[in-house]
């Protein structure tokens, strides 16, 4: 390394010093000041290691790149130790935990010692990250820093098959994982969409299912963009790939998704299906009913073949086998599935039926091929229904419920629940200045708020928490620049979920450290979200004072200058000193100021007041769950959603209608009532079937004074926010009951026809 980056040694060497910061991402188990001078690392320091050991000769090479990317200075790596001013990097740190590292700097020598040499890579991580950007001399004050992390598993999936990305991208983005102490590399290689990996016993895999004709816009609209999508990684390209993580100490686990998700698979090998095809590779997004055929002895084969391969590529203990999302209408229909549960005397029970039963029989018969070659299976949450394979570990995604149950029966468990770490959701709220996303909304606070071994679990049930895992899937990530943009910052928090002790954690702190952190992604060429520097508004209805609470705040406390009437803020705009209230209608628009020019994106939100505005409410329904959010409050908030329906300016309701009453304190003459629905019937939520409005001035007796039925049902792929209004003649009273009834059964067409809808109303104003 050292001699490819000698040219450019002169060009950008910069001769001024700055301080190290050892307050990192993750932050270290204990970092102690020690009595002394600074040490001066500059372009003369050497960095020592011990001679004969490749992966410490290496570990010394990526100090040096590391900090040639950072400092711009690049140091000789070397067997041969001088006297003093030098890092040296040794192994023989007493630690169980073999990740653990310590790193003594002095005035003249820093000694990184690890436990293994993964131990002094993370080490190194640190001191790359507390390194000064852009200077050439670096003082670092004198300190010990203990560290080890907390789990053993710490992963990130990516996901190739929705779109393929370069082998360089796949480099690039286990150099992050390395940046970011992540020790595990899940690969999602195969899907409808795509194969990816090469199998030379069935080329067709490849030939035929690495492309699809065209890829489906936006959100599965009707439209197609008509153009052909594909790529493959060769045998050699995946043994590159594997290696270069292996060298930066990260294991990588390649997934093979069985049953479901296989329509690119079937498409070269229909015989694998129950129906024999022919297949097509899926050119949009879901879950299909193709999967491979159960009942077929071929498919088991096919299989064994196929994971023979795959282990020749992939040295880790575990392969994934997927087990997500497999619909079972096939196999209910199939004579070979049929036959093969009569062979087997698979029986349904009121828990499961036959076809989960055959599912848990495919994949235990996957998994004793796979124990039997000395592997072991990870498989996502669904494996659990039915009966789970003896030896499997369990990937809870949908939520934590799969993992604390898997916990508690004696498995291994590795957290990656969608409510935290599925990174393709939406960072923002706002929604619309974003690409577009799958939906969702993970700000990075709440990746932050991550704790992967819940307390309902026994100390002997948390041990079987292996760790944590963020997944990134590719439907609606095109390149490496998104996908760069959706893992950043957020992969900071989960590095610090799945590597600091909890009792450290704290969100203010971690964003006082961000900084650092983001500067070294531009540094390194890294693409990240920016949204934690913009101003943050708090909103909080106050229902003492009837008006809306507003306090802003930025990361690097710059002036914050703001407008009520919808005009650009200036510097000659109120300047915010605290918290202000706002009582009338107002368009708030608000901006920080660094160094008196404007430093963040305009923060903007319009608030509409009716005569309802921060009356109390009372809901008489329930809501749904997952979906009640503040509760009734928000519908008298003067604040409106947008259309992201999980914000939580949205209040949703499913198989229950909502219904609430509003107490205006003293009568009070109305003559409309206006609220919004969003609709995405996509996600089964659709337009109010019927509402009612009722007055009452004892709120026992109500009279009715608005009742209208059979409001919009319209064909497929709806989505909109949709304004409703009534108007009635002046009607005076203290008390307004306000009925929204969810569509009790969706129509024909949709998928879900005959099953209640839901309905999501963000306010509703009385004038
Ligand atoms: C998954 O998100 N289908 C594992
Ligand atoms: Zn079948």
């Amino acid at each position: 390394m050292s001699v490819l980056f000698a040219g450019a040694l002169m060009a950008c060497g910069k001769t001024t010093t700055g301080e190290a910061n050892y307050q990192i991402i993750p932050l270290p188990q204990e970092i102690s000041n020690v009595e002394g001078q600074p040490f001066m690392l500059t372009s003369a320091t050497k960095v020592v290691y011990p001679e004969g050991n490749e992966m410490m000769k290496r570990n010394a090479e990526f100090l040096s790149e590391y900090l040639h990317i950072s400092m711009g200075i690049v140091l000789e790596a070397t067997s041969t130790a001088t006297d003093d001013k030098q890092i040296e990097l040794a192994l023989g740190l007493e630690n169980d935990n073999k990740e653990a590292y310590r790193l003594e700097v002095t005035e003249n020598k820093v000694i990184i010692t690890g436990a293994t040499e993964a131990g002094v890579f993370y080490g190194i991580q640190t001191l790359r990250k507390a390194v000064p950007l852009g200077d050439a001399i670096a003082s670092l004050a004198a300190v010990t820093i203990n560290d080890a992390p907390r789990f053993g598993y710490r992963g990130v999936m990516l996901d190739v098959a929705r779109h393929y990305q370069p082998v360089a991208f796949v480099k690039k983005f286990i150099d992050l994982l390395a940046m970011h102490n992540i020790n595990r590399f899940h690969w999602h290689l195969t899907e409808d969409q795509g194969w990816r990996i090469e199998i030379k016993q069935y080329p067709k895999l490849t030939e035929l299912g690495s492309m699809r004709k065209e890829t489906v816009i936006g959100n599965n609209s009707p439209e197609y963009d008509g153009k052909p999508h594909g790529g493959f990684y060769t045998q050699e390209e995946i043994r590159e790939i594997v290696a270069y993580a292996q060298e930066r100490y990260v294991t990588t686990i390649p997934e093979i998704d069985l049953p479901g998700h296989m329509m690119a698979a079937l498409t070269g090998y229909p015989e694998f299906g129950c129906t024999g095809g022919p297949y097509e590779v899926a050119t949009s997004w879901g879950v299909f009913d193709e999967v491979l055929c159960a009942g077929n002895e071929g498919t088991y084969t096919f299989l064994e073949n196929i994971l023979t391969e795959v282990m020749e590529m992939f040295p880790a203990e575990y392969i994934h086998i997927g087990g997500d999302e497999v619909p079972k209408v096939r196999w209910e229909e199939c004579p070979k599935c049929q036959a093969k549960i009569k062979e087997l005397g698979i029986k349904g029970d009121d828990k499961h039926t036959k076809e989960h039963y055959l599912q848990s029989y495919l994949t235990a018969r996957i998994e004793r091929f796979l124990n039997d070659n000395g592997r072991r299976i990870i498989g996502w949450d669904e494996i659990l229904e039915g009966e789970l394979a003896p030896n499997a570990t369990v990937m809870s995604w949908q939520g934590m419920g799969g993992g604390i149950q898997a916990a508690q029966m004696g498995h291994d468990v590795i957290m990656t629940p969608n409510t935290y770490v599925y990174f393709d959701y939406y960072q923002t709220a706002n929604t619309e200045d974003e690409p577009t996303a799958i939906g969702g909304f993970l700000p990075l606070e709440k990746v932050y708020s991550f704790e992967p071994a819940p307390e309902s679990l026994t100390p002997e049930q948390r041990g079987h928490i292996l760790g944590a895992q963020a997944n990134l899937w590719t439907e609606y990530i095109p390149t490496p620049e998104q996908a760069e943009y959706m893992l950043l910052p957020r992969m900071a928090a989960l590095s610090e979920v799945a590597w600091s002790q909890p009792e450290k954690k704290d969100y203010y702190n971690f964003l006082t450290r961000l900084p650092q952190l983001t500067d070294l992604y531009s540094k390194a060429g890294y693409n990240f979200a920016t949204h934690v520097y913009d101003v943050q508004a708090k909103l909080e209805p106050n229902f003492q004072t009837n008006a809306l609470d507003v306090e802003f705040s930025t990361l690097a406390d710059s002036p914050i200058y703001y407008t009520l009437d919808g005009s650009e803020p200036t510097k000659s705009s109120n300047e915010y000193v605290g918290k202000f209230t706002v009582k009338e209608d107002a368009k708030i628009k608000a901006a920080a100021f660094a160094n008196g020019k404007l430093s963040s994106k305009i923060f903007s939100e319009e608030i509409k007041m009716s005569k309802s505005s921060y009356k109390p409410i009372t809901m008489l329904s329930t809501a749904a769950r997952g979906y009640s959010f503040n509760g009734a409050p928000l519908l008298v908030d003067g604040l409106y959603g947008s259309s992201n329906y999980k914000t939580g300016r949205w209040i949703g309701f499913q198989g229950a209608d909502l219904v609430v009453v509003i107490d205006m304190l003293q009568p009070t003459e109305i003559t409309e009532v206006k609220f919004n629905t969003n609709v995405v019937t996509g996600d089964w939520i659709f337009d109010a079937e019927e509402v009612i409005v009722e007055t009452s001035n004892d709120n026992e007796t109500f009279e009715t004074i608005v009742s209208e039925k059979g409001l919009n049902v319209k064909e497929e792929h709806w989505q909109d926010v949709v304004n409703h209004e009534f108007t009635f003649d002046a009607t005076t009273a203290r008390y307004f009951k306000v009925t929204i009834k969810s569509l009790s059964e969706m129509p024909e067409w949709h998928s879900g026809k005959g099953r209640g809808a839901y309905v999501f109303v963000d306010e509703i104003s009385l004038n």
